[in-house]
């Protein structure tokens, strides 16, 4: 079957990966890659497919519904995976407004243009989906049941896990009360309401997933583990809020573009669906890791490279030249 469907943010982080897969899995779809290629945007992450006869970037901002809608309708476009947004928590809360914009007025002008177009069809709805990708900070935090970790076997349905300790037993379901709390994660909030309200009062068939934090190629260096990488191999503090307690789930990038096609495809409109990893880390510990690695790959005994201290406010842990 012959699809077109835009990706948003496809330049992006998660939104390359989307775009490469679905280029690649199915050529005879039409991939347009709508991309305004802020800071975070960087078309290089999508070199290799850049010459596929089924792919086509359009730089474009989501906010512009004309565009947008004109757009869809000069390519007949059937589907829309939208990914793009502002998503770095710090920058939110130093420029809020940008987040309002982009991630609430750019959603909602991308439905708008959903909307106009395919009801403008003798077809209307049929065969179409709206898609949004969100994330499970949209429920505020998970509480630690057991701080200070439980040996596995867990007695949660985590498939495996025998590589660190769980803190807890619960996990984010769709049917949690939203309770954002920073104003990246309200943006996102907003949004999901948002692109429910359009299933509700319009019917347009809409598909909302919440998936945690996503890690692998690509992914800006600002973010938590390009940032530790980065910063362990250049000898800089590492920035951890408080002592580092704070747990995420974490999820390999290319199992969530995996997890999107089957939605795509396969999921039902009207639906949440929650996408994760059950892969549970305090901060701290993701710090660990490449701390460890780095060790291995200097060849020295951890004293003799690098050395992890807690400031006397115990605030920010540092990885230094050990003396
Ligand atoms: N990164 C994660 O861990 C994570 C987890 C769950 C959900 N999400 C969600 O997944 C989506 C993608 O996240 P990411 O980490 O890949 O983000 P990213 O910041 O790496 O990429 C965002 C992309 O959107 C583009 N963009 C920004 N504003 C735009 C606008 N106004 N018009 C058009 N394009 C615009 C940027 O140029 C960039 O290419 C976001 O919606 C985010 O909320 C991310």
């Amino acid at each position: 079957m012959k699809r077109t469907i835009i990706i948003t943010g496809g330049a992006g982080f998660i939104g390359s990966h989307v775009v490469r897969l679905f280029v690649n899995k199915y050529p005879e779809y039409r991939i347009i890659n709508l991309d305004k290629l802020t800071y975070a945007g960087n078309l290089a992450n999508l070199k290799d497919i850049e010459d596929k006869p089924n792919y086509r970037f359009v730089k474009m901002d989501i906010c512009d519904f004309e565009g947008v809608l004109k757009l869809m309708q000069e390519e007949n476009v059937d589907g829309i995976i939208h990914l793009a947004a502002e998503s770095h928590v710090d920058r939110s809360i130093k420029d809020p407004f940008t987040f309002a914009q982009t991630n609430v007025m750019g959603t909602l002008s991308l439905l708008q243009a959903a909307k106009a177009y395919w009801e403008s069809l003798p077809e209307k709805y049929e065969g179409k989906r709206f898609y949004h990708i969100s994330t499970d900070e949209v429920y505020g935090a998970l509480e630690m049941t057991n701080p200070e970790g439980i040996e596995p076997p867990f007695t949660t349905k985590a498939s495996s896990g025998k590589h660190h300790l769980a803190y807890g037993e619960k996990f984010f379901t769709e049917d949690l009360k939203y309770q954002p709390h920073s104003p990246y994660s309200a943006a996102k909030a907003s949004s999901d309401h948002f692109v429910r309200a359009f299933h509700d009062t319009f019917g347009l068939p809409t598909i909302v997933t919440n998936c945690s934090n996503n890690y692998g190629p690509y992914q800006f260096p600002e973010k938590l583990i390009p940032l530790f990488i980065n910063n362990i191999r250049h000898r800089k503090p590492l920035p951890v809020y408080g002592k580092g307690e704070n747990v995420r789930d974490w999820l390999y990038v290319e199992d969530h573009a995996r997890a999107i096609d089957l939605i795509f495809h396969k999921g039902k409109v009207a639906e949440t669906y929650n996408i994760g990893g059950f892969n549970e880390w305090k901060n701290i510990d993701i710090i660990k890791g490449p701390h460890h690695l780095r060790h291995r790959s200097c060849g020295s005994r951890p004293p003799l490279c690098h050395r992890l201290l807690q400031t006397p406010e115990g605030t920010w842990m540092g990885a230094v030249p050990a003396v």
